[in-house]
């Protein structure tokens, strides 16, 4: 199955236009995270549309229990890391915690990720409290992605990492704020760790592409923690994940298979819903 871009036509840039139209015409949107650039250059090969240069870099490069300790330097760092060999995949950077708490401090951590990163878009967790700083970095033509359902930065005010929007009140407030994030001209969303059923929902509430991690089928696209689903995060893995290792010879194959099992909708099964 694995099927590099050495062997098969090259593949264009995906940009945030490829985006929409892959909603438009309902192909899956395959998004990994990645934290170098030996990986970012496996998931090119692999033909990842989007790779995700997460703040999980916290837990997964630094050892840390959260993502809260994660500098918008150590952002930058990372970021540039994972440009310097993304080739067509697209790249979102996360503004990390703190980093955008006014449109102001949001668009000098923007321009960072972008003007030394080399970021193509940047990501921020929240709904409502973030309407005006996505207003203020798309109206300066930064591109935007939410997310919302599980906020990692917000683990300690959540008490944990639990399954969100289970309660139609908290389930009806992330489809409200979707709308919300799209209207003031957010480009993507991630939605993270909700029941199947409410992540469809949103996607079918937003005309722009949603990408679940914990959310089911039927959103838009899929995003997982590269090292998650190679099997190599220690400990328990998460439940909605899968070890793309374990039919696969080579890190690249696994990576491949991933991007073939979201496009077929074979990723994720039901067993995956949280
Ligand atoms: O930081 C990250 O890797 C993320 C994904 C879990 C979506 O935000």
């Amino acid at each position: 199955m694995y099927s590099s871009n050495e062997q098969s036509q090259p593949r264009k840039p995906v940009t945030v236009a490829t985006m929409a139209k892959m909603k438009r015409e309902a192909e899956k949107i395959a998004m990994l995270t990645a934290y170098d650039a030996s990986f970012a250059a496996l998931c090119d090969m692999a033909a990842v549309d989007i790779i995700l240069v997460g703040d999980s870099l916290g837990m997964v490069m630094q050892g840390q229990d959260s993502t809260i300790p994660v500098t918008v330097d150590e952002m930058v760092y990372h970021t540039k890391c994972v440009c310097s060999r993304a080739g067509d995949s697209f790249v979102i950077a996360d503004m990390p915690f703190m980093s955008y708490n006014t449109a102001e401090d949001a668009a000098w951590t923007a321009a960072r990720l972008m003007k030394e990163g080399g970021a193509q878009m940047v990501k921020l967790e929240g709904g409502e409290g973030q309407i005006e700083k996505v207003e203020f970095l798309t109206s300066q033509g930064v591109p935007v992605c939410g997310h919302l359902g599980l906020l990692p930065q917000s683990v300690h005010k959540l008490g944990g990492y639990k399954v969100q929007g289970r309660e139609d009140a908290q389930a009806q407030v992330i489809i409200n704020e979707a709308k919300m994030l799209e209207d003031a001209g957010a480009d993507i969303l991630v939605i993270e760790c909700v029941p199947a059923e409410l992540a469809k929902s949103v996607t079918d509430s937003v005309s722009i592409p949603v990408v679940g991690i914990g959310a089911g089928v039927d959103c838009d696209g899929q995003v997982l923690v590269l090292q998650d689903m190679l099997g190599i995060t220690p400990g328990k893995r998460p439940k909605f994940s899968r070890n793309f290792m374990e039919y696969a010879s080579s890190i690249g194959e696994a990576i491949s298979n991933y991007v073939q099992a979201v496009k077929g909708r074979e990723f994720p099964a039901p067993e995956h819903n949280v």
